[in-house]
C-alpha cells in the first residue's frame, strides 16, 4: 500500500498547523507508521517563516522539535499530492474548498471532524492568545492526531 500522505492547513502556517505536523510525525514515529505529513497556511504573511516561538515552546514541551519547519501557502498542486488535507477551522476549510482545482484526491476535512463528539469544531486561533491558548492547541491537535492513527488503521502498532 503506498504511504498514506496528509497535510495540515491553518491560516498562517506558523501556530496550528506546524503543531499538528509535529504531533502527527512524533505520534506516526513512534507507532512505527509510514506517513508523509506537511503543513501549509491559506494566507502568504509567513511564507518561509519558522513557527511562532510560542507554538516551538509547547512542541518542545512534549518533546517535538518543530523549529526546522516553514511556512508555506498551500497551492493547488497540493489537492493532487496528498490523500488528506485537514482543516484546522472552517475559515480554512472554506477558503480550500474556493481554491480546490477539481482534478485532485485529497480529501477535505476539520481536524476536530476525526474526533469523536467534536465534528464541526475548530481549533482556536492561539495567535492572540497566551501559553494557556497554544495548550489547548496542543490538546487539539493531539486528539485529532490520535484519532487519525485510528483511522488509518495504526493505533495498535
Ligand atoms: P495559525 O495562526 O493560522 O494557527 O498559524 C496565525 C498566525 C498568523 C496570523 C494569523 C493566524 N497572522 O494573521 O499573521
Amino acid at each position: 500500500m503506498p504511504t498514506p500522505s496528509i497535510l495540515f492547513v491553518c491560516l498562517g502556517n506558523i501556530c496550528r498547523s506546524p503543531l499538528a505536523e509535529g504531533a502527527m510525525r512524533d505520534a506516526a514515529r513512534k507507532a512505527g507508521v509510514p506517513l508523509k505529513t506537511d503543513s501549509a497556511g491559506t494566507g502568504s504573511w509567513h511564507i518561509g517563516d519558522p513557527p511562532d516561538r510560542r507554538a516551538q515552546a509547547e512542541a518542545a514541551r512534549h518533546g517535538v522539535d518543530i523549529s526546522n519547519l516553514r511556512g508555506r501557502q498551500v497551492t493547488e498542486q497540493d489537492f493532487r499530492d496528498f490523500d488528506h488535507i485537514i482543516a484546522m477551522d472552517r475559515q480554512n476549510l472554506n477558503n480550500l474548498r474556493k481554491l480546490d482545482p477539481g482534478d485532485g484526491k485529497a480529501k477535505l476535512s476539520l481536524m476536530l471532524d476525526h474526533v469523536p463528539g467534536k465534528s464541526g469544531q475548530s481549533v482556536v486561533d492561539p495567535y492572540d492568545g497566551g501559553a494557556s491558548a497554544f495548550e489547548s492547541t496542543w490538546r487539539d491537535v493531539s486528539a485529532g492526531v490520535q484519532a487519525l492513527l485510528v483511522k488509518l488503521g495504526c493505533s495498535g502498532r
